[in-house]
């Protein structure tokens, strides 16, 4: 049984076998809080498996470059158009937070375009940044364009998925490098810059995507020249960078992720189409193979989703990369074991284990999925178990042979016997990747699921519901 909120927002608990713990509860507010501000009506699906996926899916802009564009807009005192807009509730939340800074937001003339005016930027209340930033963590990525704008910037206390601690130290650190002040206070972070921010030398102790993204957006405006070592060079970064372009910066990726940014006093608007979702794609990839179907993903670049086909390939899956997007397919027969670990670019991300591991479970042999990005990442393999598969989360992981990274400290492993036979339950959707692998599941297994808080995939999903409506999916909804 699900009860409602008594604020409207929408479901605030939801059955479990005991009652929630906090962490549920507060899982459970952002998947309604997510559902809402899209409008997605419904909380669970009821959905009946063994069927394949048969049909195409549209895939637009990535998630993961479409808010940071939004972001970088902030950085000019112009109007940008940023296309392909995907309508995920990630996007609302900074639409939401771009607009309590005064920057005016409109959808343009073609769908999926929004025009972003910022030549009125203004400081926000704390209370009201606190309000729409809800569970996010892009506030962090507000820092640099509002110290550059306004002289001051306030993160509130972050959250994301739950996939792990996720700290923000790397970005606190180089923003401090650039000559900012990091006070700590009980509502969240307030940062200054009274003396301007300066061109800095930063070498990041890992390639994070969010701390590369951070020194992109304050070197870009900054006084000096800024070298940045041990970048992260993912596509949706390349991108990024490509928007900054656009706008005047002057940016150089050097060999051995190594980024020079010469920073320039004014930057304008940009338009710019965003590069296409390939966690997305990877994810309707994996849902093809699972259930034995046929998806042919639009939209989908061969060029940015090399390591994941080459393993789609090992696994047994087909593929074929045309013109207009890629299609996927099992061609009958059995599934082959494999053996991944996650990396950052041009490695295997660890955004595609979760909807992979669910083929996994239908391949004849052992896999062993090493996940070296996050600490807490195969949380959602518990429902899996619950539906027959055989999976043995290792929390220290183990050495492998051939490893492209050093170990890290907080790695982990999963081992997957197959092929097991899915049967349907009733699970709770835990994370997004992990929540799109539980539908997955549920597509896959014989007989019938219920996939509960499924709001939370609305944050990287667009339109998940008709999407797998067109591709013959059998579930009913339930609010
Ligand atoms: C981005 O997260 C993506 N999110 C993630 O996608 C993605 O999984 C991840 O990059 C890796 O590709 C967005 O782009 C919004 P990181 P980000 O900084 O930037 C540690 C999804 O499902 N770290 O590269 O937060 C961190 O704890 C999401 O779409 C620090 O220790 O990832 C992690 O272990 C989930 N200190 C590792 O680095 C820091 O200050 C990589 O994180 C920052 C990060």
């Amino acid at each position: 049984m699900a009860t409602r909120d008594p604020s409207g927002e929408g479901i605030l608990s939801t059955t479990f076998d005991t009652a929630p713990n906090t962490a549920q509860i507060a899982v459970i507010s952002d998947a309604a809080r997510a559902a809402a501000s899209v409008g997605l009506t419904f909380d669970r699906l009821t959905i009946e498996g063994g069927k394949p996926l048969e049909g195409t899916v549209d895939v637009r802009g990535a998630k993961n470059l479409v808010t940071k564009a939004m972001v970088a807009s902030l950085l000019s005192e112009d109007v940008s158009v940023l296309r392909d807009v995907p309508d995920l509730s990630d996007v609302r939340v900074v639409r939401g937070l771009l607009e309590i800074h005064g920057v005016i937001v409109e959808e343009g003339a073609q769908p999926g375009e929004l025009r972003l005016d910022t030549r009125n930027v203004r400081r926000a209340h704390v209370r009201e940044i606190d309000a729409h930033a809800g569970s996010s963590r892009i506030p962090i990525l507000f820092c640099g364009p509002l110290l550059h704008q306004l002289g001051e910037a306030f993160i509130p206390d972050l959250g994301g998925c739950r996939i792990g601690d996720r700290p923000i130290d790397f970005h606190l650190d180089a923003l401090r490098k650039f000559g900012a002040i990091v006070e700590k206070l009980p509502a969240g972070i307030r940062l200054s810059a009274p003396n301007g921010l300066h061109g800095a030398h930063i070498h990041l102790p890992y390639p994070s995507v969010g701390a590369t993204e951070q020194v992109l957006l304050t070197a870009t405006r900054a006084e000096g020249t800024t070298e940045l070592r041990n970048a992260a060079i993912e596509p949706e970064i390349m991108d990024l960078i490509a928007i900054l372009q656009k706008m005047g910066a002057i940016i150089s990726v050097e060999p051995n992720r190594v980024i020079l940014i010469e920073g320039v006093k004014e930057l304008r608007g940009y338009t710019h189409r965003a590069i296409f979702d390939r966690n997305e794609a990877a994810s309707w990839a994996s849902a093809a193979l699972a259930t034995r179907g046929n998806v042919f993903v639009k939209g989908a670049v061969q060029e940015h989703m090399m390591t994941f086909l080459n393993v789609f390939r090992k696994v047994g899956g087909e593929f074929d990369v045309l013109e207009d997007g890629i299609r996927f397919w099992h061609p009958g027969g059995a599934l082959k074991p494999v053996v991944i670990e996650t990396d950052v670019h041009p490695g295997f991300m660890t955004d595609w284990q979760q909807p992979l591991i669910v083929a996994l479970t239908q391949a004849d042999g052992v896999s062993t999925v090493h996940e070296t990005v996050y600490e807490n990442r195969f949380g959602f393999t518990d429902a899996l178990l619950k539906m027959g598969a055989d999976i043995r989360v290792h929390p220290r992981g183990f050495a492998a042979p051939n490893r492209r990274v050093p170990r890290r400290e907080l790695e982990q492993a999963a081992v997957i016997t197959g092929p097991t036979p899915l049967h349907g339950a009733d699970i709770v959707v835990p994370d997004l990747r992990g929540g799109f692998s539980h539908l997955i599941a549920a597509l896959t297994a014989e007989g019938q699921s219920t996939v509960r808080n499924v709001g939370i995939i609305s944050r990287g999903y667009e339109n998940f519901g008709d999407k797998l409506k067109a591709l013959g999916a059998r579930f009913s909804v339930e609010g």
